[in-house]
């Protein structure tokens, strides 16, 4: 498949260095393609990861979660991928399951050394997708339907991106954002040395670096950002599948593009014509959309062998599928960084009960910590701050790439290996000269890790020897271990809550195998890790690379090199922080799983692969992390069956619009049908709901789908083990709608007790909105 595209394109690569060499256009160096697929997962029952809530399961969606993807090649050369998901985080065993997918397809083109899978810390995704025990306990173990839906969509994002492959061009860029992050754990940070403190203006990082991928024919078509703030603008009892800030900013920008590039797309009429077929695949049971567009191309005038549509109320993947009979959709992601303290609730953190800032050292509240909750800009709605702090680093991506002028070159390289980071010799500076050698330790977890943060109080609601706690716990608790003398001295002075590290039944609790990876585009520099860096760790490990990259014998990298940390990449492993930090053992502190030293067992690991990477030697693969995909356990119950009262069918509106009514934008149009578990079928690149414009006599067209901001499907049970279920359809009538007659429709499928699975369909009565 790589050969026959290579073959396309080396004569175009060609031609482009000649008239390079004229002066006439800068080369084109690289291979890009960009790809993105749904990975949205379970809308209902399964428990949402980040905060280790109990109570919060998915019931319903928000906006749907994507995998979006970009492979960078030398022609005939080296290549790499970055995937960025709408998820918490990276799984070590979807890592595991994608690659041996790329390599039944692509043979050993896409490896474990050039393939990156990262997380934007999303808390609002659904859960049971990471193979260590202490990441299951609130889902209830495995779920394989989350598990399914990422390898699925990862593997379809890269195959796009791959396919997609064109010569083209890379920009950079970097621009502070100011207003999208604050410390969530300052007193922490005050620990750090102050003459390091005094090298930088803020307690957070603001600078966002931003790529800008550029298509040699059609021009941009797409931007990867990486930008550091937490994924909890959506809070801990929020039950709507959401991308919160960072997958709303990768809506809003590739929304963006698509209006400023006119809002419409000129085809061939011959291209239209092929589109329906996929139209109706892609809105499940829309038959009417099917016909509908079929009419649409008809309308079109074939004579001049071009048409014009416009975008003016189409839903976005109606949209996405006209543009795509021209070229590649515009992919945007916003991807995460060195997080780790940084929160988006920038108010600040108060008590509920007093509306007193919280305890500075703390954050607690009158002792306890379970009052005290971080702000966001637009509290008390968290739709309203998820939306702000999304626009504010959309905003800013489009300010970096409109002025993007620096551009990429030199060679793509990489270098990976897996460090047991249980027992890491790690040499240290000493002080007053010399040097020492220090250990990392068994993972553990520290008692402050159970009070949370200010983002998410209180996380794990259940202590050692507890009797609450689920099915889950009460299953694998037996085996909690008391931690040795050699394991409290080592984690010292983290005070051990569970010694995860040293727990291996059924199977392990946490990992201690990890993935450290670099990945280089000419001078840019993406450094993969497995876990949430503290603001001041990321500083250190950013300027350990860059110092080792700069100063070689071999002028590899001049002075300029840009260095990004791409955080919570190919597997998780909670938090790391600073040794000066760790003393204080706030929740991050206490969620460094390796002991004091982890950090700087990171630094000396990187400081080797960016060694190797420039002397162009290879590093060993390292042991391999396990595969644990068959010891998992799974309690989460499936679907039983679906049913509805007599004398009613699925789809049928148990709530409808009044008779007639009238709309203005701004109102809350609300829609309630009668309808079945959304597990039943995940309409992955479809939706739930759809809200339709009547075109002409009795003709509907999609203009909102679940992709869109505006438009909520929640979905709910009048009781725990009811076979009865509602979709409640909410739509805020954006002010960018047109006039006109809507009406809004649910699609859903429904089990029967043989488990036969059946799809509906149910529309609302028509109302105007003027
Ligand atoms: C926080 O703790 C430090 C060290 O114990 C102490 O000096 C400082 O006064 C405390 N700050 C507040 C606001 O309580
Ligand atoms: C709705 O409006 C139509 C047309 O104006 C009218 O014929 C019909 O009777 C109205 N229905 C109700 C329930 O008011
Ligand atoms: C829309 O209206 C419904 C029903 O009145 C209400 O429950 C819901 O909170 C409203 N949604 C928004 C986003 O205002």
């Amino acid at each position: 498949m790589m050969g026959r595209s290579i073959r396309i394109m080396l004569p175009i690569f060609l031609l482009l260095l000649v008239e390079n060499g004229r002066g006439v256009k800068s080369a084109s160096n690289y291979l890009i393609g960009l790809g993105s697929y749904d990975i949205t997962g379970p809308a209902a029952d399964v428990n949402m990861m980040g905060y280790a809530n109990m109570d919060q399961t998915a019931s319903g969606i928000h906006f749907r979660l994507r995998a979006r993807a970009f492979v960078v090649a030398e022609p005939q050369g080296k290549r790499i991928v970055f995937v960025n998901l709408d998820a918490c985080m990276a799984s070590q065993l979807v890592t595991i399951k994608v690659l041996e997918r790329l390599k039944a397809r692509y043979g050993d083109l896409y490896t474990e050394n050039n393939v990156a899978i990262s997380g934007i810390h999303t808390h609002a995704g659904p859960g049971g997708y990471l193979q260590y025990v202490v990441y299951l306990v609130t889902s209830l173990g495995f779920v394989r339907q989350s598990f399914d839906a990422l390898v699925d969509g990862i593997e379809q994002s890269i195959i796009q991106a791959h396919d997609n492959l064109r010569t083209g061009s890379i920009y950079v860029n970097k621009g502070e954002l100011l207003d999208a992050g604050v410390n969530r754990s300052p007193s922490a940070y005050l620990n750090n040395p102050a003459a390091e403190r005094s090298k930088y203006k803020y307690d957070v990082d603001k600078d966002m670096t931003l790529l800008k991928f550029v298509d040699d024919e059609w021009g941009p078509v797409g931007s990867f950002n990486w930008f550091a703030t937490h994924g909890t603008s959506m809070s801990r009892t929020n039950s709507l599948i959401s991308g919160d800030n960072k997958g709303a900013s990768a809506r809003f920008m590739e929304d963006w593009f698509e209006q400023t590039n006119g809002g419409s797309i000129s085809t061939d009429v011959s291209k239209i014509n092929k589109i329906p077929r996929r139209i109706s695949s892609i809105i499940p049971l829309a038959k009417d959309t099917h016909h509908e567009l079929l009419e649409l191309a008809a309308s079109f005038d074939s004579s001049s062998g071009k048409s014009t549509i416009k975008f003016t109320s189409l839903a976005k993947r109606v949209r996405s599928a006209l543009r795509q009979t021209e070229m590649p959709a515009f992919v945007s992601a916003f991807c995460q960084t060195n997080c780790g303290d940084v929160s988006p609730n920038v108010l600040g953190a108060f008590c509920l009960d007093t509306g007193l800032p919280c305890d500075f050292n703390h954050s607690t509240c009158g002792g306890k910590n379970e009052l005290c909750y971080g702000r966001g800009p637009g509290y008390p709605d968290e739709f309203e701050s998820t939306r702000i702090i999304g626009e504010r680093q959309f905003r800013k991506a489009v300010e970096l790439f409109n002025a993007a002028s620096e551009q990429l070159n030199g060679k793509i390289d990489y270098r990976h290996t897996f460090v047991d980071f249980s027992k890491l010799d790690v040499t240290i500076p000493k002080e007053g000269g010399g040097t020492n050698v220090v250990k990392t330790c068994p993972a553990a977890m520290g008692f402050a890790f159970a009070a949370g943060t200010t983002d998410g109080p209180g996380a794990f609601d259940f202590k050692q020897g507890d009797d609450s706690g689920n099915a889950f716990w009460r299953l694998v608790r037996n085996v909690l271990k008391t931690p040795g003398k050699e394991q409290n001295d080592c984690q010292h002075p983290k005070p051990i809550l569970l010694d995860t590290g040293e727990m291996k039944q059924p199977y392990d609790w946490a990992p201690s195998i990890l993935p450290v990876q670099i990945l280089r585009i000419g001078q840019l520099v993406i450094l993969s890790v497995p876990g949430e860096f503290t603001t001041m760790a990321g500083r250190r490990l950013r300027d350990a690379v860059k110092t080792v990259l700069t100063s070689g014998d071999t002028k590899e990298f001049g002075s300029n090199v840009h260095v990004v940390i791409a955080g919570l990449t190919n597997t998780y492993s909670q938090y790391v922080t600073t040794f000066e930090e760790y003393q204080i053992q706030r929740y991050e502190g206490a969620s460094t799983l390796y002991g004091p030293h982890t950090l700087s067992g990171y630094i000396q690991e990187f400081k080797k692969l960016a060694a190797a990477l420039i002397s162009g030697q290879s590093v060993e693969s390292g042991p391999q992390p396990p595969d644990l995909l068959n010891k998992q356990i799974s309690l989460l119950t499936p679907v039983v069956m679906d049913a509805t009262p007599l004398g009613v069918n699925f789809g049928d509106v148990s709530l409808d619009v009044p008779k007639n009514s009238t709309f203005k934008r701004g109102d809350n149009v609300t829609v309630v049908f009668w309808s079945a578990c959304p597990r039943n079928d995940l309409m992955t690149e479809g939706t739930f709901a759809l809200v339709e414009i009547l075109k002409g006599k009795d003709s509907w067209r999609p203009a909102y789908d679940d992709d869109d901001f505006c438009l909520r499907f929640i979905w709910s049970r009048p009781a725990k083990l009811s076979t009865r279920s509602h979709a409640t359809i909410q739509w805020i009538i954006p002010q960018t709608a047109a006039s006109g007659v809507y009406r809004i429709r649910h699609f859903g499928a429904a089990k029967s007790l043989l488990g036969s699975i059946k799809h509906f369909t149910g529309a609302s009565s028509g109302f105007v909105v003027a």
